[in-house]
């Protein structure tokens, strides 16, 4: 039972604890999924780009119970109510009863949108995370954050919905498109840069293999962020202080993919540039030095990520996007700061005058 390669890490959280199981081949392991699955139904929630390359062999896999696939489009444009409904109505037609299990076979946006569906449907299923993106093998796919889009705000509809398992097969990774692993690694240098210079370091080392996909150098860094990740949540899975942290670059970076358009920047994108200005502004107040800033942003560089707010973005666009973020509590913007690399702050606290320059200097 189980790949004598496979790493398990524990999502530590009570009666809601569950495991991360981490190797090649993971997918293909029935007995992985029997132990996370109640019932005899199971719905499979997919993309039309996934579908093709993973759904028939995860319907075999499953072929002990009764499934239920669901195709959705691909992208973030999609991740709204529309398509949400679509899983809703397939739970329905095939008469899914509350011993179901979801199983969240895809990217980040099919993850939010499973484990939402989860969440809701009569008032709460089991679900599965099998993310198939590096960014949500290392982010998303774990914490139990779920939900969707709506046009004025990014995550802006959801719940706080644990998944039964996250599975992550890292032979997925091999039909991913570049641009996507940069994405993700946008999420792994979060981690260096907000809770563990020495990984910070060891990204900048093996930032040419990891591009490449080299399995042992990838496989590290998914242990390392989970680790992080999974520590963090475990500390505050709603979100009450510390994990805000993980949210490095997001505020900026939600503000880019809301402007650009869903689906235009990737998430991972506005999130590499999104950081380089979360850096920029703890430089401002001066929090981190020179040298610390340009080390991150050269970092972030390397990944394949930009490092400039899209062009034609205003300071008043940034503005008006980040006045609807999260974090925004009693009506102020709360922002996660670097005190030094390896170490992040969320603050209030910070000199307005000092966001102002640094959303103008953004501008090009
Ligand atoms: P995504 O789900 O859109 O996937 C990216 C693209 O890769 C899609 O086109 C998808 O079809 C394709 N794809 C997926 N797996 C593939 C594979 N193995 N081979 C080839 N193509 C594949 O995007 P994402 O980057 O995975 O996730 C971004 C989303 O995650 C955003 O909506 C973001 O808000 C959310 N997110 C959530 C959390 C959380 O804690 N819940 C954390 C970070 C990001
Ligand atoms: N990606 C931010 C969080 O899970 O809290």
């Amino acid at each position: 039972m189980g790949s004598a390669l496979m790493q398990v890490l524990n999502v530590d959280l009570g009666d809601r604890s569950y495991p991360i199981y981490i190797g090649s081949g993971l997918m293909a392991q029935a007995e992985m999924f029997a132990r996370h699955i109640g019932g005899r139904q199971v719905c499979i929630v997919t993309d039309d780009t996934v579908a093709p390359l993973y759904l028939e062999s995860l319907q075999q896999v499953l072929s002990d119970y009764k499934v239920t696939s669901v195709v959705l489009p691909t992208g973030e444009a999609y991740k709204n109510w529309a398509t949400l409904q679509q899983i809703f109505d397939a739970l329905l037609a095939e008469r899914h009863d509350r011993r179901t299990t979801l199983i969240a076979l895809g990217g980040g946006v099919i993850g939010d949108m499973t484990g939402f569906a989860a969440s809701a449907y009569q008032r709460g299923v089991d679900f599965i995370q099998v993310p198939t993106t590096l960014l949500s093998q290392v982010d998303s796919s774990v914490g139990g954050k779920t939900g969707i889009n709506h046009p004025a705000g990014k995550n802006m509809i959801g719940a706080f919905y644990q998944p039964k398992a996250v599975i992550i097969d890292t032979d997925s990774l091999k039909t991913l498109p570049g641009r996507e692993v940069s994405a993700g690694l946008a999420e792994i240098i979060k981690y260096g840069l907000i809770r563990d210079e020495a990984f910070l370091g060891w990204l900048e080392r093996n930032m040419v293999g990891l591009r490449q996909l080299d399995t042992t150098l990838v496989t590290e860094a998914i242990m390392r962020s989970c680790a992080i990740k999974a520590e963090v949540v475990a500390a505050d899975e709603r979100e009450g202080g510390v994990r805000a942290i993980l949210n490095l670059g997001h505020t900026f970076g939600h503000a880019i993919e809301a402007h650009q358009g869903y689906g235009s920047w990737l998430h991972g994108e506005a999130v590499g540039a999104g950081m380089v200005m979360a850096l920029d502004l703890s430089e401002r107040l001066g929090w981190i030095s020179d040298v610390d800033r340009k080390r991150g942003e050269s970092v972030i560089a390397a990944a394949g990520l930009p490092v400039r707010a899209p062009a034609g973005m205003r300071a008043s666009d940034f503005e008006r996007l980040m006045a609807v973020d999260k974090k925004v509590l009693d009506g102020q913007l709360r922002l996660v700061l670097l005190r030094r690399i390896g170490d992040a702050e969320v603050t209030a606290d910070y000199d307005v005058l000092a966001l102002r320059e640094c959303l103008q200097d953004s501008e090009q």
